[in-house]
């Protein structure tokens, strides 16, 4: 009975452990759709053509630390705190040093 519980409890953190991380990293496929509707919409045409592989992950993290200096920032003010991290971990997780690169097209 007594080992039984402990195992219930071990379960449940690690349980809420992977929901913190999984909430703490976003959500890439999200991410992938926001980055077309909201910034495709320039980038690639009247912008930059940036791709998640035109940055490594360190520039990434550090441009979306400091979103409010990106020349465009004013074009992010209606994105939610939750899209933006949708949106980063889009493009970190598919940055030219990550294992699955990706161009946007
Ligand atoms: C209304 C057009 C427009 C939209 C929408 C837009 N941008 Fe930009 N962005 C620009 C322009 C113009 C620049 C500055 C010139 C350039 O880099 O082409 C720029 C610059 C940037 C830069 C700095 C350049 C670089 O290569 O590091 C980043 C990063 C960036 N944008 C990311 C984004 C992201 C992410 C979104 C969506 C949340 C977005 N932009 C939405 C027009 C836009």
């Amino acid at each position: 009975m007594k080992r039984r519980s402990i195992g219930i409890v071990a379960a449940l953190i690690l349980v809420l452990a992977a929901v913190s991380l999984a909430l703490a990293e976003g959500n890439a496929r999200k991410g992938k759709y926001l980055y077309r509707s909201k910034c495709r919409t320039c980038h690639g045409s009247s912008a930059s053509d940036l791709s998640p592989n035109s940055k490594v992950q360190a520039d990434w993290k550090k441009t979306f630390a400091k979103w409010e200096g990106v020349k465009c920032a004013k074009e992010w003010k209606d994105i939610s705190p939750e899209d933006r991290t949708d949106i980063y971990t889009y493009l970190h997780d598919y940055a030219k040093d990550s294992p699955t690169p990706a161009k946007c097209n």
